[in-house]
């Protein structure tokens, strides 16, 4: 049997086209899974990056939040600063026994250090670290302002109960304790300080003035 040439062509020029449509379709999906693959793997690369980051910042922290709690676990005094470092207008942050933020101070009126809790008694916002004109410590998050002497928040404030003093211990060049105070008594002076001389004396906190040795909150 003849075949029509006329119809084999009209076939074949049928068949190719379909051939190149099925494969336009393909090469089209392939491209887009490729694009769609390669911006994703790229997006969840910035997304692992930033998580790694994260991750690790936070560990950093953990690490660094641990080596502080074993350094209180482990001491009996801890190192808060000179007392040629200490302002009476601004405190130095420093970390507690009970790894609460607190602050160190040097008293205007006898030149010895004023520490303080920095944990506010409100929900426990930290303090800020500058005296106000009547020597009060603020406290941004809801304004209680407390009194550096006596811890006591002024009326009106959302904080009812006062920011605790906390003990320390002054030692000199040669480690010697020189003078004390425990967060509730007057000061216990062991050898007379020369205040011209700050710079020879640093301040500690000490492990038996700390709140879960003398039962304070
Ligand atoms: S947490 Fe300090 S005033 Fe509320």
């Amino acid at each position: 049997m003849e075949t029509d040439p006329l119809q084999t062509r009209k076939h074949f020029i049928l068949g190719f086209g379909a051939l190149l449509l099925s494969g336009l379709a393909l090469s089209s999906t392939l491209f887009a899974k490729l694009v769609s693959y390669l911006s994703g793997d790229r997006m969840s690369q910035i997304d692992r990056t930033l998580f790694l980051k994260t991750k690790l910042s936070r560990m950093d922290q953990t690490a660094s939040e641990r080596k502080l709690e074993l350094e209180r676990k482990s001491s009996e005094y801890i190192f808060i600063a000179k007392m040629s470092d200490l302002l009476a207008t601004k405190g130095k942050y420093f970390i507690d026994y009970e790894m609460r933020p607190a602050l160190a101070f040097q008293s205007s009126e006898d030149g010895l250090p004023i520490l303080i809790s920095a944990k506010c008694t409100h929900l426990g916002c930290t303090v800020g670290a500058d005296l106000d004109e009547n020597s009060r410590i603020l406290c941004p998050c809801h304004v209680s302002y407390f009194d550096i002497k006596s811890g006591m928040p002024h009326a009106g404030s959302p904080a009812k109960a006062p920011l605790p003093h906390i003990g320390w211990v002054i030692m000199d060049k040669q480690s010697k304790i020189v003078a004390s105070k425990h967060p509730k008594r007057e000061v216990e002076i062991v050898e007379k300080l020369d205040m011209d001389s700050l710079d020879h004396y640093s301040i500690y906190i000490a492990k038996k003035f700390a709140s879960k040795a003398t039962g304070e909150a």
